[in-house]
């Protein structure tokens, strides 16, 4: 897998730049909310700490493994979100896509913006042949979120998370580097 370079990225109305340390505030903003934290993989956050964490481990990387990158919204320079690529398999040309936006910017479209800038980025610079997605298959919005983009609903696989208490399946979706290019 090549460098993660030419970052940040940019849309009409967003920067995709990696973590700084001075985001957690924003992090736990967006992180605390139960609306927001509704379908993700762990429970709302009750502290700073993981916001913390998860940007110390994104400034110490060293393995090409993700690339996750905060949304700001350039009009106020707010950071508004993440989307990440993860699970990079270098050999299979492969990754993982994970996105969640502060509840405050939802319905705007920013994660559609957001996305098609990450996934070009993923597929043209990053030369991955395959961008999967597992979501949760009550998450309405994601799903919506995914078909926009181009992405084929391949597959339901059941009791695949247990969060608290709450056991729930997966819903996989996935694009090809050929069907992204021949449509955009
Ligand atoms: C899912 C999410 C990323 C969508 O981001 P967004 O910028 O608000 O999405 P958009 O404004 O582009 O809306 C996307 C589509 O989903 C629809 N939508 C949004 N929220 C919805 C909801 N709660 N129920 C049903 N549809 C919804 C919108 O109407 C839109 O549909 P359209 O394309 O037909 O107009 C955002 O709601 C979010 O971060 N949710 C919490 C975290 C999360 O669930 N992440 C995904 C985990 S896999």
């Amino acid at each position: 897998m090549q460098a993660f370079d030419d970052l940040p990225l940019r849309t009409k109305r967003l920067v995709l730049r990696p973590l700084q340390k001075h985001d957690d505030d924003a992090l736990f903003r967006i992180f605390s909310d139960e609306k927001v934290m509704r379908y993700w993989s762990t429970l709302p956050w009750t502290s700073h700490e993981p916001a913390r964490a998860m940007i110390a481990s994104d400034l110490a990387q060293t393995s090409r493994d993700h690339l996750r990158l905060g949304i700001v919204r350039s009009q106020d320079e707010c950071l508004i979100g993440t989307c990440t690529l993860f699970n990079v398999n270098a050999a299979c040309r492969r990754a993982e896509v994970g996105y969640g936006l502060g509840s405050f910017a939802w319905g705007c479209g920013y994660m559609n913006e957001a996305l098609r800038a990450l996934l070009d980025y993923g597929f043209r610079q990053l030369n991955l042949n395959r961008i999967e997605a597992d979501i949760d298959p009550r998450n309405e919005g994601s799903a919506r979120t995914l078909e926009r983009l181009g992405f084929t609903k391949e597959g339901y696989l059941r009791e695949r998370w247990i969060v608290g208490d709450e056991v729930s399946d997966t819903a996989l979706y996935g694009l090809l580097q050929r069907e992204w290019k021949s449509e955009s």
